[in-house]
């Protein structure tokens, strides 16, 4: 990590403040002076200001619940930040701005998403090849008859071919939500067609699900993370909390 990263980690020091004690002399590492806040350090150096030994924050790991029209970015732009719900200025140390999302939700989408500054764990749970499931909740534009269920389980278990992507998606789990045939909201009898399917799928691409559907020829009208990996959506809206050790240890 950058000199200025570390020293940033390890004290309440804004990096401006920080690039000031390196520019001044006073951070040594190793014993040696160093003067370029770039310089690559590690976590076993012996870093110290003005002699004081200074270890980084241990990492920190929350979840939220994503409401609609707010944007999985740090700062505001056509709609506001997610992080504007996130009262943890000053938390143990916390900053805002340190952290970033693990696997953004469009700005429509809502649900479940994971909030860190370590950027190893995140990497486990966005890289494709990691194989960590997203469950997501979509409600379609057009029902999806009881009959042709199987079949269109099938196609998203082999997968699907996306406008402008080289190669199929990864095997993805449809599970159309039964219930929507037997309350009536989708009708009853021969003719029943449920609107609410679950989807798990283990990349993220840009607009995947909603990319996924309209190759079938549906519409995602709603869209919903319920679950990453073990980690279960279970707060309210705009609510977040701390991840346990076992769940930062899941990925
Ligand atoms: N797929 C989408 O299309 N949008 C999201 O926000 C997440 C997955």
């Amino acid at each position: 990590m950058r000199l200025d990263k570390f020293i940033c980690k390890s004290t309440e020091l804004t990096k401006l403040d920080a690039i000031q004690k390196i520019h001044a002399g006073n951070i040594l590492v190793n014993g040696a002076i160093v003067l370029e806040e770039s310089t690559q350090v590690h976590e076993d150096n012996l870093i110290t200001l003005n002699g004081e030994c200074l270890k980084p924050r241990p990492f920190r790991y929350l979840l939220m619940h994503k409401p609609a029209n707010t944007i999985c970015s740090n700062v505001d732009g056509d709609y506001p930040s997610l992080f504007n719900q996130l009262d943890v200025d000053g938390l143990y140390g916390l900053n805002r701005d340190e952290l970033h999302i693990a696997g953004r939700l469009d700005v429509d989408t809502t649900g479940l998403v994971l909030i860190t500054d370590d950027g190893r764990w995140t990497y486990n749970i966005t890289r494709p090849d990691k194989d960590c499931k997203k469950v997501y909740r979509v409600g379609l534009s057009y029902g999806i008859p009881e009959h042709k269920v199987a079949t269109l389980a099938e196609r998203f278990e082999q997968g699907i071919q996306l406008q402008g992507e080289q190669g199929l998606t990864q095997p993805a789990l449809l599970e159309v939500l039964l219930s929507e045939y037997a309350d009536g909201k989708g009708g009853e009898g021969k003719g029943a067609e449920s609107k609410e399917v679950l989807l798990t799928i283990t990349e993220g691409k840009y607009h995947q699900v909603k990319r996924m559907f309209a190759a079938v020829g549906n519409r995602v009208l709603t869209l919903h993370r319920e679950r990453i990996g073990d980690i279960q959506l279970d707060v309210e809206e705009e609510q977040w909390r701390f991840l346990t050790a076992s769940e930062i240890a899941s990925f």
